[in-house]
């Protein structure tokens, strides 16, 4: 079977967290929530380029990044474009290695990747942008990991026209903050219990988080949030959901807190209150690994329609918005087997 190859844009915490994950499941399927997608196994997906713009890493190799070694570990971090503001973190490494969107779509169309996955850090939308650009110009799919608009109704019709998909936007995570928040107020709906109020608020203490916390890009990512559990219930509530705050000391975890207020049988109060810890790196590749195999089987059937329900399954803000529980057995019935 051929491989999947991809490349991937911005090799921070979830770029390190997949490549050893998909070094460490060619022996193990401990862990994985789906071992087999589409007839893929994660030993199928193979690296054939990487990007960033941080001087610390442009012109490294992989193995100098990551402590483990890997099947990829000589491959060389190559430069990507910018075209927003640095954040801080990258800046204070001196001034950026990147290159011309020409010079880059010259570099996808040597390293052939089928799907170009993005990475990169919150708040560069325009960078973004220009990579879904680029990517359809080169002749790749695209994966948007982060939640700038890139899977718009323009962007879809273009990629669809040359056989290719566009996969966005905003993943979300296995079990993270806005997959269990969607999951409860569903439970809740269908024990015939009426959601009144909500909330919940994110901590975080990872170099994205800390990206999150400039005012646009935390109010953007708020309101997909939002949007995003809306959807679970048949009905309106009041609710906010959204990163927080920055604590340098959880590292890779973010704890999130929920408070939820109900209605129930003589109008009585339900009231919950809790919190869920996670690791936000691993928590994101399940929903990564997952969705590529299925793309890549979508596409060898030439069934580009099929990204819709993927986009349900893997991100917060999907083209096509699915309730929680029907997006993953529209997948699971479409690619397990
Ligand atoms: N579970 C999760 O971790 C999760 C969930 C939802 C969304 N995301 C999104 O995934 C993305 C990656 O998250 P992360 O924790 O790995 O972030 P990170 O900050 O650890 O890494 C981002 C990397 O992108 C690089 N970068 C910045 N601008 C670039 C550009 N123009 N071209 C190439 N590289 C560039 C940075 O130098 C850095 O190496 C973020 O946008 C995040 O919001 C992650």
């Amino acid at each position: 079977m051929d491989k999947i190859k991809i490349a991937i844009l911005g090799m921070g915490n979830v770029a390190s967290t997949l490549v050893k994950g998909i070094e460490f499941y060619k022996n193990s399927t401990e862990g994985l929530w789906h071992p087999k997608i589409g007839g893929f196994s994660l030993y199928d997906i193979t690296i054939s380029a990487v990007y960033d713009i941080d001087p610390s890493k442009v012109g490294t190799k992989i193995g100098q990044i990551i402590d483990h070694r890997t099947e990829f570990s000589e491959l060389n971090i190559l430069p990507g474009i910018s075209e927003d503001v640095t954040p801080a973190r990258v800046a204070k490494n001196g001034q950026i290695k990147s290159v011309s969107y020409d010079e880059f779509v010259n570099s996808l169309k040597k390293t052939k990747p089928e799907f170009l996955v993005n990475l990169i850090s919150s708040g560069m939308e325009k960078s973004s942008e220009k990579y879904a650009k680029a990517a359809l110009e080169a002749g790749c799919s695209f994966f948007n990991a982060t939640s700038a608009k890139t899977a718009t109704g323009q962007a879809l019709k273009e990629f669809q026209s040359k056989e290719l998909m566009i996969l966005g936007d905003d993943l979300m995570s296995q079990f993270g903050g806005t997959a269990f928040h969607r999951g409860m107020i569903e439970f809740m709906t269908n024990r015939g219990i009426k959601v009144q109020k909500a909330y919940q608020l994110d901590v975080g203490g990872n170099q994205d988080t800390m990206n999150t916390m400039a005012e646009e890009t935390r109010e953007k990512k708020r309101q997909i949030k939002t949007e995003s559990i809306a959807i679970e219930a048949p009905y309106s509530f009041r609710s906010t959901a959204g990163t927080t705050e920055y604590a340098e000391q959880l590292g890779d975890s973010r704890v999130s807190y929920y408070w939820m207020e109900a209605k129930g049988f003589l109008n009585s109060t339900i009231e919950m209150d809790l919190s869920l810890k996670t690791n936000d790196s691993t928590n994101g590749c399940n929903v990564i690994v997952d969705s590529i195999r299925a793309a890549k089987n979508a596409l060898s059937k030439k069934d580009l329609t099929k990204a819709d329900v993927i986009s349900a399954y893997a991100f917060k803000n999907p083209p096509k918005k699915m309730h929680i529980r029907e997006c993953i057995k529209a997948f699971e019935d479409a690619f397990l087997n």
